[in-house]
């Protein structure tokens, strides 16, 4: 069997899915008809967004001088907050194809994906991508030789095409099969697969996601036919036993197949209903005493918030629909905790505040859950007066500033690429952050590549569309944690009617505190929609209030809109009211919805 596996990577919006479309499109695999753009961005949300957000496989057929092919491609996302789903979809291929778009040359998550795609040994092809929009020859010269020099390929060997037109696809398809190796194929050793991802099925349980790296395992329907016996398939790490309930391959829904084999990647329909029974990242085998394979690192949460149910009736529910999320996301980390002012819930580690969005939004769409979040934090290190050294994920933990003899926070190396003629604009903008220079590294001709160290939480919140601003979007950044730091932090408590509510409490610079103080209660005031009573609104830092703004009341006959003698309708809509009432009373003066919380740390609405 003729099989290459292999994966598109690039910075975010260089054009991996559209090339995907027509690697789609060109090797049969989805008819005209059925085609639509970015097809392998699957999730509703990737489409409006326009982010891929999960990989995904598919299996392509092509011939090519006269013989088959099978072409495993997996696309995956661009954006920094979901490299781990890059990272594990490397270790299932052979090759990479790195994607550069020409009108944005080599940018940050070019250079971060291509380390990656290194340090598993991979065959790594450039192509410069959105040849369409360019006329700049010499321009393009260039870049080949920037692309080049980090492939270690020669310039004259880096693809040009347009995922648009289709100029060219074709010959990456070629170049694909002449050049990237084929996978080491055993089918003689007992059966053993690399789990790269997985999602869950109401019927068909939990569904792995894998690479046949030995031997052959057969379909229900196959199995008498093949002659080997009923087969027992384990998972080494969690201990799981199962009988397999269905495999195959991806087109890229998944179809049945009977037999996958070493080398393949395609899907194994376990029947098992505990999420926690298969992991990303664990061994598939039927031989039970086999070794396992390395698997892969635990990501490390970079940002944390605790997600409480609305209604503390629903804590089982969100506990179920979290382990379920957690199957289709393994970057997310989550650990159940429980707070005096939100009841029960979970602290969630997430790798940025994208993902935080991201897990938000996925809850409420796949799982119908509705979360309060509380304010997004970096997790500090405090060192008592006592002596002791206690890790703190949430403000609401932060003890009071008397008992606090020194706090750290976590520091990151940030990698800035940039056009030369940012440069100016962006240490500018450089000067309103807490972060230190370091040096800068020269790519190319008109390249820089800006080192500094900088406190995590800095980077957080806005950083990032800041950076895009002062740089007409050419800026691009990377950052990797390096280690705690000092810090002269405080918490900063919002008062709503008078209450602190505690799911706004943040940590934040003391030097910023009363600016910060002062825009969260603008803010605030924003998005809080108008109570029947005017609605105080503070800023606190160990009980001293620093800013204050007011929500003007709002006197409103509900039923007053309802012409007509309609007693009925004026009946439910006093009902509903006196409920409302009833829940306020439970949270408070005043109501939140939930929405409030999103986007209270979201920096642009
Ligand atoms: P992420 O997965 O979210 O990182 O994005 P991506 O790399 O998959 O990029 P995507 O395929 O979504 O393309 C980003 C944008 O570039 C879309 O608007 C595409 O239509 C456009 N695009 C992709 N390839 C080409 C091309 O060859 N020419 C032109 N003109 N536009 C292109």
């Amino acid at each position: 069997m003729n099989i290459r596996n292999f994966v598109i990577i690039a910075h975010i919006d260089h054009g991996k899915s559209t090339l995907a479309d027509r690697f789609l499109e060109v090797t049969g695999t989805i008819s005209q008809r059925k085609m639509r753009e970015q097809f392998l961005d699957q999730m509703d949300l990737e489409r409006e967004r326009g982010i891929t957000i999960k990989m995904q496989p598919v299996r392509m057929d092509f011939n090519y001088g006269g013989e088959n092919y099978i072409l495993n491609l997996i696309d995956t996302p661009g954006h920094v907050d979901f490299t781990y789903e890059v990272s594990r979809a490397l270790a299932a291929v052979e090759g990479a194809v790195l994607l550069v778009d020409a009108t944005q040359g080599i940018q940050a998550q070019t250079i971060a994906n291509l380390q990656l795609a290194k340090k598993e040994n991979l065959k790594i092809i450039g192509v410069i991508n959105k040849i369409d929009l360019i006329n700049d020859l010499e321009k393009l010269e260039g870049l080949k030789q920037e692309i080049a020099k980090l492939t270690g390929q020669k310039p004259e060997e880096i693809l040009v095409v347009s995922a648009r037109t289709g100029l060219n696809v074709k010959s990456i398809l070629e170049k694909i099969i002449k050049e990237f190796p084929a996978p080491g194929i055993n089918k003689e050793k007992p059966f053993k697969a690399l789990i790269f991802d997985s999602h869950f099925d109401a019927y068909k349980g939990v569904v792995a996601y894998v690479r046949v790296l030995d031997g052959e395992i057969f379909s229900l329907r196959e199995i008498p036919r093949s002659g080997t016996k009923q087969q027992i398939i384990y998972a080494l790490a969690t201990g799981a036993k199962t009988q397999i309930l269905e495999l195959g391959i991806f087109k890229p829904e998944l179809v049945p197949a009977d037999k996958l084999s070493s080398g393949e990647i395609g899907y194994i329909a376990s029947g098992l209903k505990n999420p926690a029974q298969i992991r990303v990242g664990d061994t598939l085998t039927t031989d039970s005493s086999a070794g396992q394979l390395p698997g892969y690192n635990e990501p490390k949460p970079m940002v944390w918030a605790s997600f409480y149910p609305e209604s503390a009736d629903d804590f089982d529910l969100l506990k179920d629909a979290l382990a379920k999320l957690k199957l289709n996301d393994a970057a997310l980390h989550y650990e159940s905790e429980t707070q005096e002012a939100l009841g029960r819930g979970f602290r969630l580690g997430f790798l940025g505040m994208l993902h935080l969005d991201i897990t938000a939004e996925r809850l409420r769409r796949e799982y119908n859950r509705r979360v309060i979040i509380t304010t997004p934090t970096v997790s500090y290190r405090l060192r008592s007066r006592k002596g002791e050294t206690v890790e703190i994920f949430t403000p609401v933990d932060w003890p009071d500033s008397s008992q606090i003899e020194s706090i750290e926070e976590p520091w990151v190396h940030l990698e800035i690429l940039v056009p030369t003629k940012y440069l100016g604009g962006v240490m500018k903008l450089m000067d309103s952050y807490r972060g230190i220079y370091n040096h800068i590294d020269y790519l190319g001709l008109d390249h820089l590549i800006l080192n500094f160290d900088m406190p995590l939480s800095d980077i957080l919140v806005d950083f990032h569309d800041r950076l895009k601003s002062v740089s007409e979007g050419y800026a691009s950044m990377n950052y990797e944690f390096s280690g705690y730091r000092k810090g002269d932090l405080v918490k900063l408590q919002i008062l709503i009617a008078g209450e602190p509510i505690e799911a706004f409490s943040k940590i934040v610079p003391k030097n910023k505190a009363y600016n910060e103080g002062n825009m969260l209660v603008k803010k605030l005031k924003e998005i809080i929609p108008r109570q029947n009573t005017a609605v105080a609104l503070q800023a606190a830092i160990g009980g001293k209030i620093i800013a204050r703004e007011t929500i003007p009341a709002m006197r409103k006959d509900v039923t007053g809109y309802l012409y007509g003698g309609d007693v009925t309708r004026k009946m439910k809509l006093l009902e509903k009211q006196k409920k409302g009432k009833k829940k306020r009373a439970a949270f408070g003066r005043i109501q939140l919805d939930s929405d409030v919380y999103l986007k209270m740390f979201k920096s642009k609405e």
